[in-house]
């Protein structure tokens, strides 16, 4: 072989390794290495010791255990969902960490002026450094199959909640940002659904696709001053998949919020825990027919627990 067909060969090939071995690097630093290090004086430093996180789906599930952590570091909190019981329980446990709590029931399927006002005047007067917008609902079924309601409900909660939320409390994170001088973060949680077109559950998909393409592009768009991460994740021990997880994939909501956590600032985009990032690499890699018949199966299998549950 000549010298210069040797370097046409060797050339992509080193170059497809530099790339590979760079990805498999990032890969390994983003979803073993930061969860891994302690957060707590990270987050108040970056963000402003004693601010105020506000966190929707607070009550709860994923939203519980962000809550539970900033709590913790220090954060006060302003807790968002509907059921004020729940909040009450929830207000008395994290003030145990000597950190200040704010309620707020709202059912957030209700997109009405009101319902957004009253969070809005909640959180008028507060530093706040940190929003999570955690509340979700799902549906797994065929599209025709969803009663009219489920869907006008799915498309409210993820949809209208997600934006109208973030508008709203955005210019708050940048007023944090202008009088203290540290950064704010956004945080909205997506789902691996909506990262792939995912048969059997598409409104959910769609939904969550959106959440994805409203919240990659505000990363840039506020990298100023403002850390904002997509964060989907797989499946975790919640009340949202009860009866319907795959031990295999199925990690807690503490893991997941500390693993995303840990990547707030750091990443744009992130499934969070290493085992998730592992389901999604896997699923990207089936040819679609397989993956389709795949999630098809595994999506009527839920809408299946779902019916008995009542949903
Ligand atoms: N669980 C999973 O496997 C999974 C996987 C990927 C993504 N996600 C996403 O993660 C997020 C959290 O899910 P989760 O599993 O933690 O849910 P969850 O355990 O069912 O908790 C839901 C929380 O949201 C509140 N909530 C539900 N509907 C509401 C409404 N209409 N108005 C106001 N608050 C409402 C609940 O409050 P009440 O208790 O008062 O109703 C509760 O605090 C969602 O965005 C979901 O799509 C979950």
């Amino acid at each position: 072989m000549s010298l210069g067909a040797l370097l046409l060969w060797e050339l992509p090939v080193a170059a497809v390794s530099v790339i590979a071995g760079v990805s498999g690097i990032r890969w390994l630093w983003q979803y073993v290495w930061l969860p891994r290090l302690g957060q707590g004086s990270r987050l108040a430093q970056r963000y402003g010791a004693g601010s105020w996180a506000l966190v929707t789906g607070a009550s709860d599930g994923l939203g519980k255990a962000f809550a539970q952590e900033l709590g913790r570091y220090g954060f006060n909190l302003l807790l968002v969902s509907r059921t004020q019981g729940k909040l009450d329980r929830m207000k008395s446990d994290v003030e145990a960490h000597g950190v200040q709590v704010r309620t707020v029931a709202a059912d957030l399927s209700n997109a009405s002026d009101q319902t957004f006002a009253r969070i809005a005047a909640a959180a008028q007067d507060l530093d706040l450094s940190l929003v999570i917008n955690c509340v979700g609902a799902t549906v797994h079924r065929r599209y025709a199959d969803i009663p009219a309601a489920t869907l006008r409900q799915l498309i409210s909660v993820n949809v209208n909640t997600t934006s109208v939320v973030t508008h709203t409390m955005l210019p708050l994170l940048l007023r944090h940002a202008a009088v203290t001088g540290r950064r704010g973060a956004l945080l909205n949680v997506g789902s691996i659904v909506g990262r792939f077109y995912w048969p059997g559950t598409q409104l959910y998909g769609a939904c969550k696709a959106f959440v994805d393409h409203l919240t990659i592009p505000l990363a840039y768009e506020y990298r100023d001053h403002v850390d904002v991460m997509s964060f989907q994740p797989t499946v975790m021990a919640t009340a949202m998949a009860t009866g319907t997880e795959p031990a295999a994939i199925t990690i807690t909501p503490q893991q997941a919020a500390h693993a995303a956590l840990s990547q707030l600032g750091h990443c744009d985009t992130s499934h969070g825990h290493w085992r998730h990032a592992l389901v999604a690499a896997g699923l990207a890699a089936l040819p679609p027919m397989l993956r389709n018949r795949l999630l098809l199966s595994q999506a009527l299998e839920m809408g299946k627990v779902e019916l008995k549950k009542g949903h």
